[in-house]
């Protein structure tokens, strides 16, 4: 089999057998394929897509070509949760802790932020000596004992995965629905969990702005969890401004501690009460939507979510002692309020700019060796629809570096559309697929 010939039938639009689909990957995780033809046939897929069959063969290739997790030590249904990326978006530190007071095995497998995204291993590192390092015995025994873990992924798992999304992110390979698909679930199937929640963004802050892409987004991932015997549930989220009120590594963590402290009603928690209610009807402690909501909703009122999330703190190393004092967390040196320069309604965000905005203070990664500063970051104080006046506040930035503060504010305001039309209001939750 040669590589070129691979590339020049996908080139030309047809379907790539099982073993061709293989033949690549294998080749380029052993450095036979070299990067340029892997590119190559990645644009090739971007221009002339894959059916779902030769998604599903390549998504199943990602997952075999490092280690498969075994969870079954674990007693019960162990459950997932993943988002597709956006901005704003801690609803894993709300959620899990939240399944895990209701009696779900949450094994959370987790990334780091890059680009205009956040991570939840950034996020959680800047809890005070919380380490994602964990051995496989440690998370299992965590998993087991207190219902919920989250670690880094290791270098093992999904090899594939791990080449292919860097080259891709400079090849301009990444909004592909196969190619997004088989990335992320490849290493759903490899790190072992029974079920899968899929948290699939839509909107100016996601990969997939239209919702029609969304849409077929979450119908492959549903259909290979399907095929791979992962009950799969995915539901198709607004990301057309930032989903909390804070971007930005302690800053989110502090808006997730607050929600789970009862504090504020947003849509944050609106859309983690939603992933928590499905991981409990995928996990088959509750039979229905109602029924789960209802739990979910006394495991924050009787503080069992937080106590969890202390636990799980405690067990990673880190200070526990963060879930009720929150000036235990990161703070940056200055608070600078960002006004709007003109009157209206805020019509439109464009919220990967608010995403890159953070990362300019110091809070993301523009390449992936850089080192973020846990404290910094954003906190909005309008949202999409809010009406303000010139010289009215629409965020507090919390900086340590001066000297990215004006980029950072620049960008920030050029990412609001601010008119004298009222927008229509957006639906916070699109539609859920299910298998
Ligand atoms: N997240 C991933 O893990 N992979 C993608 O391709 C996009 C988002």
């Amino acid at each position: 089999m040669l590589i070129t010939d691979i590339i020049n039938r996908k080139k030309t639009g047809e379907p790539l057998s099982r073993e061709e689909i293989d033949f690549f990957v294998k080749g380029y995780v052993d450095g036979t394929v070299p990067d340029y033809q892997a590119s190559a046939l990645l644009m090739a897929i971007w221009f002339r897509g894959m059916d779902s069959r030769e998604t599903a063969d390549l998504t199943l290739s990602m997952a075999n070509s490092g280690d498969l997790i075994d969870l079954s030590a674990i007693p019960g249904v162990k459950v997932d949760k993943h988002s597709t990326g956006g901005v704003s978006d801690g609803t894993t530190l709300i959620t899990a802790p939240l399944v895990a007071a209701c009696g779900g095995k949450v094994a959370k497998m987790s990334g780091r932020g890059l680009g205009h995204t956040g991570g939840t291993l950034d996020k959680l590192e800047s809890i005070p000596g919380f380490s994602v390092q964990l051995g496989m015995e440690e998370f299992i025994a965590n998993v087991s004992d207190i219902g919920l873990s989250v670690m880094g992924q290791s270098n093992s798992l999904v090899p594939a995965d791990k080449k292919l999304y860097a080259l891709r992110d400079v090849t301009g390979t990444v909004d592909n629905i196969s190619l997004i698909a088989s990335s992320i679930m490849s290493k759903k199937i490899a790190s072992g969990s029974d079920a899968i929640v899929l948290d699939i963004k839509t909107g100016s802050g996601a990969f997939m702005k239209r919702i029609s892409d969304s849409i077929k987004l979450a119908e492959a991932m549903v259909e290979i969890g399907k095929l791979a015997g992962r009950k799969t549930v995915g539901i198709v989220t607004d990301m057309n401004q930032p989903l909390g009120s804070s971007v930005g590594n302690a800053l989110e963590v502090r808006e997730a501690v607050e929600v789970l402290q009862g504090k504020y009603e947003c849509d944050l928690k609106v859309i983690a009460f939603t992933l928590a209610a499905r991981m409990l009807i995928l996990s088959g402690i509750c039979t229905s939507e109602s029924e789960a909501m209802e739990k979910v909703e006394d495991a924050l009122v009787s503080g069992k979510a937080l106590v969890k999330l202390a636990q799980m703190i405690s067990a990673q190393g880190g200070d526990p002692a963060v879930v009720e004092n929150l000036s235990l967390l990161p703070q940056a040196e200055a608070k600078i309020s960002v006004k709007a320069d003109k009157t209206g309604f805020i019509n439109e965000i464009d919220t990967a700019d608010i995403g890159l905005s953070a990362m300019l203070l110091g809070a993301g990664r523009a390449a992936k060796d850089d080192v973020i500063d846990p404290a910094v970051g954003i906190w909005l104080t309008k949202r999409l629809g809010d009406y303000v006046k010139k010289g009215d506040e629409l965020a507090v930035f919390h900086v340590n570096n001066p000297e990215r503060f004006e980029e950072a504010k620049k960008l920030f305001k050029a990412a609001y559309k601010i008119t004298s039309e009222q927008p229509e209001e957006l639906p916070l939750i699109y539609t859920i697929i299910e298998e």
